[in-house]
């Protein structure tokens, strides 16, 4: 079985969602989607990014995938969780060089900013890399979360 991913979306991000949930099914993960589940132009993208940033947080799911119409402001969001670090990534360096050296557990796609195929690309990018644990990465990790903890 391949590893649990949470997928979340505001009405911006919402038709990426719904077409890359189906996509990772079919790629063999399982996916826990919190929404949004319908086009509602009045939600709000702080909650759906709460419940993926929770989720990865707690450890439910491995990753976690947002999208808004920007991604910006689900980055913003997710990363007010401890635990988390999501990034905005419409590159597939970024995609995967930011879990490889900043262990980012959570990628932000914006649905006005990349198509679908790309979209694909870069969660592919996303979710196949893995955090390198090469010294100087694991010393920068650290001094983030020691931000993160002087921040509680
Ligand atoms: C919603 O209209 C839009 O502002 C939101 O999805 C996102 O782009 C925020 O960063």
């Amino acid at each position: 079985m391949m590893p649990h991913i949470a997928l979340g979306a505001d009405h911006g991000g919402l038709p990426l969602k719904q077409d890359l949930h189906p996509w990772l099914e079919a790629g063999g993960f399982t996916v826990l989607d919190v929404g949004a589940y319908e086009f509602n132009a009045n939600d709000d993208y702080p909650d759906f990014a709460a419940a993926v940033a929770r989720a990865v947080a707690s450890g439910e799911v491995s990753k976690g995938i947002i999208v808004c119409g920007s991604g910006v402001g689900a980055s913003v969001a997710a990363n007010k969780i401890a635990g988390v670090r999501a990034g905005v990534c419409h590159d597939t360096y970024s995609a995967h060089q930011g879990v490889e050296h900043d262990d980012v557990n959570v990628l932000c796609l914006g649905s006005r900013v990349v198509g679908i195929e790309l979209a694909k690309e870069l969660v592919s990018a996303f979710l196949s890399a893995t955090f390198t644990r090469e010294d100087r990465h694991m010393r920068r990790l650290q001094k983030v979360l020691d931000l993160e903890r002087q921040a509680q």
